[in-house]
């Protein structure tokens, strides 16, 4: 599969999120990256199932991939499946039934994820491989945008590559937090096919510019 770019609009503008959400997929944009924060689970608030129904009637058609950092997490899988979410991954630490919780995924009719943060192993896939299509690997602590890129995420990622090869799986790998124009292309090597980014995207002066930079140094 090319290799996709999925801005994350917690750095875009919420008062203009509509528009900021057409704009970059104009500019070139694949997926679009939806950080549900909880206040429990990250320290953070963000926004729930109704923004993802409101942007499907706004008329955004784009591939919607929602990242839960959230704690319990089932009724959100149902609540954002109803709402047009694509992709839904959560954190493996967020939920008592691990392979219950991705099942309703799937029963909802979306693509289902595990998120790993930085410290969490990639042990959580070994009984749960059958039930994933793509693994979101955090190269940044979740909660925050605009963090550092943690450098032990390349050696993850190839790890993470070699899993899904030993399995025997096509599972898609996403890679989440710090990823920018210095490092993108490293993360690409290791063997990322899918690329959050958030503040180099919103911060930056001309998305589509930014993102066909982006796009470059991963093609
Ligand atoms: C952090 C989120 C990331 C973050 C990425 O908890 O999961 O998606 O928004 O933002 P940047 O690209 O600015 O690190
Ligand atoms: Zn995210």
């Amino acid at each position: 599969m090319a290799k996709k770019l999925a801005p994350s609009i917690l750095s875009a503008d919420f008062a203009r999120l509509g528009e900021e959400v057409s704009e970059v997929v104009k500019a070139g944009a694949d997926i679009i990256h939806f950080d549900v924060m909880d206040n429990h689970y990250v320290p953070v608030l963000t926004f729930g199932p109704k923004i993802c129904a409101d942007l499907r009637a706004y008329g955004v058609s784009a591939p919607i991939d929602v990242h839960l950092m959230a704690k319990p997490v089932d009724d959100l899988i149902k609540a954002f499946g109803d709402a047009g979410a694509d992709y839904i991954t959560f954190h493996p630490e967020a939920s008592e039934h691990i392979d219950r919780s991705l099942r309703l995924i799937e029963q909802v009719g979306c693509k289902a994820g595990l998120v790993f943060n930085p410290a969490t192993p990639l042990d959580y896939l070994e009984y749960v491989i059958d039930q994933i299509d793509m693994i979101l690997i955090m190269s940044v602590n979740p909660g925050y945008g605009g963090q550092k890129f943690i450098s032990t995420t390349y050696k993850k990622i190839k790890d993470a590559k070699e899993c899904i090869s030993r399995l025997g799986a096509e599972i898609l790998v996403e890679v989440d937090g710090g990823i920018n124009l210095s490092n993108i292309s490293e993360i690409s090597s290791a063997g990322a096919d899918i690329f959050v980014a958030g503040s180099a995207i919103f911060d930056s002066e001309n998305y589509a510019e930014t993102i066909a930079k982006l796009k470059k140094k991963i093609a």
